[in-house]
């Protein structure tokens, strides 16, 4: 692999900025908004309460004057399950809430605990019947401490999106860090939020009345970016990321380091040569923002399976984020689990195979395994992929490489993409 390209909007960034627009009357434009389905899943629902929206290329407008449903829809719960993050937003607005419970996914239960303990100590009722939960605020929102057991990115994103608009102050403790929650903070307090604190740990929300309607470019994503790294670490090639924050991809770049690659870095961009031979990682430990982050394991597990010697990966973040391991084995990879503990043997090569994403980064691992197969690699089940990849193939290809997207008639008359 070897080039430049420019990278996406930020997936994590983009869901709850759009969801914070439901707290906005009147229209707000968000640009460097990424063309993926989560995104398109997420207008699905922005429609469905009463916004009025529109996409032009990587412009998306939302005007949520008329605004007038509080609940999510089954479907549109399932279809996308990171939709619980309307809550806050849906609540802050109508001061009530109806979602099914959002099911477990591909890489994990993903309980919503933290989500419902925080809600609730904004005075807010909670029923959970069968597969619903209503939410119904019985006085004004006011302003409360949380001290979260876990720095959970979305259940940071809810308290920030319930606490911007209630009445007085709100202090998050042990506050996820992540860059998107920042970047959620720069949106909300360009349209007059309140916010402070957000990357350090804590977090403060002084209410404000109301917020004004802005335009606003979320941040290149981090995870895509250390993605194509990877891709041309497993490559043996060079490749020049522009439109990234390097500062984001931070935590990820020792890794390559450790492994071999030569990693230089200018204000907006990032170019990572690869060596000849890559060198196997001591241990990867997933942890919160600034640590090593969950989103990258697959990939970067993907890497390792040709890195010369043994490396230790430890997934603390997700209880089952190792779907991807079987399918690599298909390539004559050499990975043991036990556990949350993963061992890879590095091998001198790779041989192309056909094998089944189950969910986006582990799907997006095992493209990068083809890219450095030998033969010709199916992935199947790219729907996974397409969630939070933009033009994944296009940019690949521009990158050199061999790769082409099908879309492929099933069995019930129905399409699909491999
Ligand atoms: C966000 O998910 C991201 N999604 C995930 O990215 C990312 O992997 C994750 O943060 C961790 O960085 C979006 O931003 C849309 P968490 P989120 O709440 O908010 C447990 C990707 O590939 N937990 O920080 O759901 C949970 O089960 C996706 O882009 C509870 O127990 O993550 C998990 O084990 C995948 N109770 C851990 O905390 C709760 O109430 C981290 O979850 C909430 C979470």
């Amino acid at each position: 692999m070897y080039g430049e390209t420019s990278v996406q909007g930020s997936k994590n960034s983009i869901l709850p900025i759009l969801a914070a627009t439901v707290l906005i009357r009147g229209q707000t434009v968000i640009t460097n908004c990424p063309r993926i389905t989560d995104v398109d899943a997420t207008l699905k629902i922005l429609r469905h309460l009463g916004c009025v929206v529109t996409r032009e290329g990587n412009t998306v407008t939302v005007d949520s004057t008329d605004v007038n449903k509080y609940d999510i829809p089954e479907d549109l719960m399932r279809e996308m399950r990171s939709s619980v993050m309307f809550l806050g937003a849906i609540i802050g607005r109508t001061g009530k809430a109806s979602l099914s419970t959002p099911g477990g996914c591909e890489i994990g239960l993903r309980p919503i605990d933290l989500h419902l303990d925080a809600i609730q100590r904004f005075g807010v009722n909670i029923r959970e019947e069968f597969a619903k939960i209503e939410f119904e605020a019985m006085k004004p929102l006011e302003g409360v401490n949380i001290a979260l057991s876990f720095p959970s990115v979305g259940a940071t994103e809810n308290i920030i999106l319930t606490a911007c608009t209630a009445k007085g102050t709100t202090v998050i403790t042990n506050a996820a860090r992540e860059p998107e929650i920042s970047d959620l903070a720069d949106f909300l307090n360009s349209c007059g939020a309140r916010i402070s604190g957000t990357g350090e740990g804590t977090v403060v929300i002084e209410g404000v009345k109301e917020l004004h309607p802005v335009q606003y470019r979320v941040i290149p994503d981090r995870i895509v970016a250390a993605t194509y790294m990877a891709a041309a670490a497993m490559t043996h090639g060079k490749v020049r990321l522009t439109n990234v924050i390097p500062s984001h991809i931070a935590p990820v770049i020792p890794v390559f380091e450790e492994a071999g690659c030569d990693i230089s870095i200018s204000q907006g961009s990032i170019t990572l040569t690869a060596p000849p031979c890559l060198r196997s990682i001591k241990t990867i430990r997933t942890m919160p923002y600034p640590g090593f982050p969950t989103d990258m394991q697959a990939q970067i597990m993907a890497m390792t399976t040709l890195c010369h010697g043994t490396s230790v990966i430890i997934e603390t973040i997700f209880e089952s984020r190792y779907k991807h391991v079987s399918e690599l084995l298909r390539f004559g990879a050499k990975i043991r689990v036990d556990g949350r503990m993963a061992v890879i043997e590095g091998v001198g090569s790779l041989t192309a195979a056909k094998v089944i994403a189950s969910d986006l980064r582990g799907g997006a691992a095992l493209v990068l395994a083809g890219l450095a197969a030998q033969g010709t690699t199916t992935v199947e089940n790219i729907k996974y992929i397409l969630r939070g990849y933009e033009n994944m193939s296009g940019v690949l290809t521009s990158l050199g490489c061999d790769i082409m997207k099908e879309e492929r008639n099933t069995a019930d008359g129905g399409k699909e993409n491999s």
